[in-house]
Parts: C-alpha cells; structure tokens; sequence
C-alpha cells in the first residue's frame, strides 16, 4: 500500500473513506471536528447527542456521503482521554482503520491528525499502524483469501512540515515492511522454514539489503566447540546452522551491538517430548531469530552509526534415535559444562553457544531475544514481554526504545540467589530450575555464558503469537520485539 502526505485541507482530498479521532468527552464545538459536523450537516453532533460517540476507545461510528466533502465516506473512531493519547495510540487507530475499512472494500483512505505528538513520529506510527494491520496469516489458503483492495493511504496534518511527514512515512514504512517480513518467517510451517530455508532467506535478505552474511555448518561449529547447540541438533535430520549477519557503518564504531534471536524451527521437547495437544505452535519457537533477522533488514535500510551484528543459532529440537538423552553432559564454547536434565530447555542452550560467538565476533553489548519459557505467561500474561539482564543502563536502554515503540516491556529480577536452582552434582550447571522462577533461572542460565559483556535478554515466549487477533492485528505472529530493537540500535 502506499502511504502519503496531501498538504491540502481534509475536505479537498478525494478518497473512498476519511478517517477522524473522536477524544473521550470532546464535543463538535470548535476546531476541525466543527467544520467536520458543519460540512456533513450535523453528523458528529448528532453521534454525540445521542451518545453513540462518546469519544471512548474501541467506539465507532461510519458513515456514507458524508456531505460537503471529498470522501465517498466518514469513519469516526473514539480513542480515549486526549492527555493520555501516545503514539501507541495512533498506530492502533490506524490500524483499526485500515483493517476495518479493508473490509469495507475501500480503495483509499485518508487519515486526518488530531493529536499534538511530534509530526514525524506520529506519521511514522500511522504508518506502522497501518502497515502492520494489514498482514494477515492467511498464506496457504487457496479460498477465501483475506482481500486487500485498498491501495492507497493520505496523510493530512494541517500547518505541518511536509518533509517531517515523508520523514515519518519513509521510517515507518521500512520498520513496518521488516516487521511483516520476520511476522512471514514465523507464520511459515516448519516444513517450509527448516533451519537452511531460514539461512537461505536471511542470506536473500542481506544482499538485497546490502548486510554481510554468514552461516556456520555442523563441522565448523564443532570445531569451534558449541557442544550445548550441537547436543540440541544431533536429534535432527536438518542440518542446523549458526546465522551471522553484519552491518558495519560507513565511519568507525567503537561499539558492536549482537541481536541474538533464538531460532528453533520446531520444538517439539526432544526426548523430553512435549504433549500433542498445542504442540503445532512450535513453529513459532523461531520467533526470536526471524524477529533478529527483520531487525537487521529495518537496520540495514536506516544505517545507524553503530556496528551491528546478528547472530541466529537455529536447529529443530526433535527426539529420535540420534537425539541427546536427559542426563547428558555437553560442553559449551565458553568451555562450560552443562548437565542436560530436560531436553525441552533447549533454547538455553542454543543460546549460550550463540552469545560466546556473538562475544567472540566481538561482541561490546548483547540483547537476546527468545521465545523461552512457558513460564513468562503465568508472570506476565500475553501483555508484557519480560526483560532481564546483567547491566542496568543497558536494560534502561531497552526500556526507553520500547516504550518509544510502544511495546510493553518489564523488569524481572535477576538476583544471585537464583543460581541454586541450577546448580548441577556433576556439571558446572543445569539446563533447569525447577518449577519455581522458571523464566529467570532460564536467563540465569544464558548469563552464565555472556560473562563479563552487557547483556540484556527478551523472553517473548507468550508476546510473539497472537492468540485472540485485535481489531489492528491479526491472528498470529506479532514480530513484537522488534520496533524496541530498531529505537535502541537507531536513536
Ligand atoms: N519453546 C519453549 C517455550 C515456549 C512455551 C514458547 C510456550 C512458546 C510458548 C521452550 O523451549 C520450552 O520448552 N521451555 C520449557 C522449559 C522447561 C522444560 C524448563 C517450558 O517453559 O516449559
Ligand atoms: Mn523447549
Ligand atoms: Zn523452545
């Protein structure tokens, strides 16, 4: 879809469907909304009076011919307090918007601002809004397949800089158009995104985006020692693959940030084989690493002045006669031994080989990304991911991209008592904890591996699946994470 600016007034823009914020309590008095109701003849007034509209989030009101205006139709859209209306806010209107006026058979819409946030990041969020709403899971059906017939998208901000606008557009679009892209990765079946499918794209991605791309085969990543990500691999029949990808800015960084994104194309526990029931959302247990490899095209394009790398281990967890046994003892990159109690914590252990060679690559800072542990849904619910890690002002970081994303993100602790728990009789460590604090004795673990580098780890396990789908997003997978990724890397 493409999306514009139009520095003409509302009325003036032919368009299938305007679309208009109404605050919580706001009244057609004076203003935009005024000349709104004064052009269709009473329209707002009369949603008001009656109390239809009454401003509050999730409310709607649509209309056809409008009046005395160039829009074929009006879609007003409650959005709540107008002090407590963010950027979030606009790419969820928005979104709301281009979904429901899809649906609607609307070929262009234009989208009117209302609120007072900075104009370059308000166009940005309009844009991801409504960019991101419009992907839908529905790749495999031959039939009733989700129509899209819109095509066009104006922006109208009155008395605003055009170049902030396109400015807005031009950001929002490439972090939208990555965002759908790693939402592609994840919605693909595992028999489609094996983990060589995953480093065939990634390595597609990167020349086209011009990234340097890299990917470890079994033989060198046993010469380099991973035994804890080879012990995962060694029950499948994919090869698995350590994924690099680099961006290297034109000047010198004296910084290298790793993404580093979990990559199991299907997990089904190992030999510590998971229940069937549910089982077919392992596909998504890549989520981590597709959202790193969607980051890393959304930072190719945006070209911080900072070196960035990207580092996806990604291997099927599957039991089979090949497949390591709980009770095993692996030995990691770091030189580490591992007892391997459960070989459904596997994630772990892919990860503390992949944050050593993200370290080894030179590595100054890391943030991981992992859909974890089941556990993180009972501390926080499908609404906030969770974060932990070993360095408080680069957790700080994060927290700040991410709620400039507009993502949820919150803090668990991540205190040395937590070690007992995996303490091993025979290892160095254990790959789990126990039932207790399952989400940060997982994280626990992975610091054991990052030692001395500031790290920070996402654990996205309950936030990168949509269950339910909202009137901005579709069932399926959400790509959460990366907006935060992309504001910490390009602020
Ligand atoms: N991939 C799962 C975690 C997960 C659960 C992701 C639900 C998405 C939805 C992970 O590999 C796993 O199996 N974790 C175990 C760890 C346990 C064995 C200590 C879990 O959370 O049950
Ligand atoms: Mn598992
Ligand atoms: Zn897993």
């Amino acid at each position: 879809m493409e999306v514009k600016s139009d520095s003409r007034e509302f009325h003036e823009i032919e368009c299938d469907a305007l679309v208009v914020a109404i605050f919580e309590g706001e009244k057609p008095v004076d203003g935009v909304l005024a000349e709104i109701d004064r052009r269709s003849n009473g329209v707002v007034s009369s949603l008001v009076e009656t109390g239809e509209l009454t401003g509050k989030s999730g409310e709607s009101a649509y209309v056809h011919n409008p009046g005395d205006m160039k829009a074929r139709r009006l879609l007003l859209l409650g959005v709540g307090k107008k002090e407590e209306f963010t950027t979030d806010g606009v790419r969820k209107m928005v979104g709301t918007a281009a979904r429901a006026l899809r649906g609607k058979k609307a070929r262009s819409i234009t989208i009117l601002r209302r609120s007072r946030l900075p104009v370059a990041e308000g166009a940005q969020a309009a844009t991801e809004g409504a960019l991101i709403s419009l992907f839908d899971p529905d790749k495999y059906h031959t039939s009733d397949k989700t129509e899209n017939p819109l095509q066009a998208m104006t922006l109208v901000a009155p008395g605003a800089d055009v170049g902030e606008i396109e400015r807005g557009i031009g950001r929002g679009r490439v972090i939208a158009e990555a965002t759908n892209f790693a939402r592609e990765l994840i919605n693909e079946p595992a028999n489609v995104i094996t983990p060589t499918e995953l480093a065939r794209r990634a390595e597609q991605m990167a020349k086209e985006y011009g990234l340097e791309f890299d990917a470890l085969d079994e033989p060198r990543m046993k010469e380099l020692g991973m035994g804890a990500f080879l012990g995962v691999a060694q029950g499948s029949a994919e090869p698995a693959k350590m994924i690099t990808l680099t961006y290297a800015p034109k000047t010198e960084s004296k910084e290298t940030i790793a993404i580093v994104g979990k990559g199991i194309t299907f997990d089904t526990g190992g030999i510590s084989i998971k229940p069937s029931d549910g089982m077919e959302k392992m596909k998504y247990d890549m989520a981590g690493g597709a959202t790193t490899i969607g980051a890393m095209r959304a930072i190719a394009q945006l070209k911080p002045p900072v070196k960035v790398i990207g580092v996806v281990p990604t291997t099927e967890n599957m039991p089979g006669g090949r497949a390591q046994r709980p009770g095993d003892v692996v030995r990691a990159m770091s030189g580490k031994t591992i007892e391997v109690i459960n070989t459904d914590a596997e994630g772990r252990l892919i990860l503390a080989d992949a944050v050593a060679y993200a370290r080894k690559l030179g590595a100054t800072r890391i943030i991981d990304l992992a859909t974890l542990t089941g556990a993180v849904s009972i501390a926080l619910g499908d609404v906030y991911v969770a974060i932990l890690g070993t360095d408080q002002a680069w957790i700080d970081q994060v927290l700040a991209a991410a709620k400039k994303a507009g993502e949820k993100i919150w803090q668990l602790p991540l205190d040395k008592d937590y070690r007992e728990q995996i303490k091993s009789e025979i290892a160095d460590i254990k790959n789990v904890g126990g039932r207790k604090a399952g989400t940060i004795t997982a994280a626990y673990f992975i610091r054991e591996f990052v030692e001395d580098t500031p790290w920070a780890h996402l654990d996205i396990a309950s936030t990168a699946w949509n269950e339910n789908g909202k009137p901005y997003l579709a069932v399926g997978p959400t790509g959460v994470g990366l907006r935060t990724l992309v504001n910490l890397v390009c602020e």
